[in-house]
């Protein structure tokens, strides 16, 4: 069948040969038989004929068609919404139907793939967290043994390690708190006390915590603005949280010497807040999932480095709490740029 050929054109075919079929098997009747026929009344028998054969033609084939579009439109659970075409035998059904069954075929290959990569994301997050959780668990274990293991009678001793111990489980703590805190924001369970509240004020604040550590690596912290307040609207408390990650990232991963300004961009309805810093940057093959939990750019280095890769993460979330978007910028050895943008506060 051509690809084109639409029910009329086949029961119009499939008529015109029955027709031919039987004039040929009557020429043949009347000319072995040496009937004598009228001829009019022949073409009137073959005219009805031909009609009879096309109307049953297409009534048959519009049926049959009709039948298996309706059991494929079930399968591929889409209403099925040109029932009159069909029955009128358009040439436009049939390439309808092939487009929707290929763009159905190609929506559940789309699913399929989602789901594959969810499946490998939801194993390698149970992998991440039974790592992460193991390692203090076993050293905590390893030093309260230690202490058992002695005479006891070196306080100092004990309490060293008791300390060391202690120290293991806090790191647990904020692993779970974390977690608890990402798996609340991801089933929609955390609330914004939205209120406007001044960005620059906010950052000084945020800057006053790390001073200590960034005089420590000497790194420089400064707030370029223009304004001496910059209104947003937002829950302060959570941007704190994004602040203190982001600043304390550009400190904790940075270079000695180096700075961490903060920029603002005035958007129309938005303000763009920029965290640059200028240390050792993060190759670009890591930036695409920098924001996952658990993920941190240099294994080697970061296992230095106290960390849980659940920063960014968190981050991300409370960013995106706010309906607003962040991206990350960054080349080897040309520093690193966090923005993100915040709804400005208009007063009314
Ligand atoms: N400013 C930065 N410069 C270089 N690397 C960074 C910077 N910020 C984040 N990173 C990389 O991104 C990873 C994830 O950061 P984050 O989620 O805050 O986790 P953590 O700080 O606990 O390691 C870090 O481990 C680090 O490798
Ligand atoms: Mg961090």
């Amino acid at each position: 069948m051509r690809r084109s050929a639409s029910p009329n054109i086949i029961s119009l075919l499939a008529s015109m040969a029955v027709a031919i079929f039987s004039t040929a098997i009557f020429l043949f009747i009347t000319a072995i038989f040496h009937l004598k026929i009228n001829y009019n009344v022949y073409i009137i028998n073959i005219f009805i004929i031909f009609l009879v054969t096309l109307l049953l033609f297409r009534f048959v084939l519009v049926r049959f068609i009709y039948s298996k579009i309706k059991i494929i439109y079930k399968t591929i659970g889409k209403p099925l919404k040109f029932q009159n075409e069909v029955k009128e035998g358009s040439k436009n059904v049939l390439k309808t139907v092939e487009r929707d069954v290929a763009e159905w075929a190609i929506n559940k290959n789309k699913q399929i793939r989602e789901l594959r990569k969810m499946e490998q994301y939801r194993k390698e997050f149970v992998g991440n967290v039974s790592h992460e959780l193991k390692t203090p668990i076993f050293n905590a274990q390893g030093y309260i043994e230690t202490v058992l293991d002695s005479d006891l009678d070196d306080p100092a001793f004990i309490k060293q390690y008791l300390e060391k111990a202690n120290s293991n489980i806090e790191r647990l703590e904020t692993i779970v708190t974390d977690l608890l805190e990402i798996s609340k924001f991801e089933s929609g369970r955390i609330e914004l006390n939205k209120e406007a509240f001044d960005l620059v004020k906010l950052i000084k604040k945020v800057f006053f915590q790390y001073q200590h550590i960034a005089q420590q690596q000497k790194i420089t912290l400064k707030c370029h603005s223009e304004e001496n307040a910059v209104f947003v609207f937002g829950d302060s408390k959570r941007i704190m949280q994004v602040l203190e990650n982001l600043i304390s990232n550009s400190i904790k991963y940075g270079k000695e010497n180096g700075h961490t300004d903060i920029y603002f961009h005035d958007l129309e309805d938005q303000y763009l807040v920029e965290i640059v810093d200028d240390g050792p940057g993060i190759s670009s093959e890591h930036l695409p999932r920098l924001f996952e939990r658990f993920y941190r750019a240099d294994k080697s280095r970061n296992r230095k480095i106290n960390g849980t890769g659940l920063g960014l993460s968190i981050v991300k979330n409370i960013i995106e709490a706010h309906e607003q978007t962040i991206n990350v910028r960054s080349e080897l050895e040309n520093g690193t740029t966090f923005s993100f943008t915040l709804q400005k506060y208009i007063p009314e």
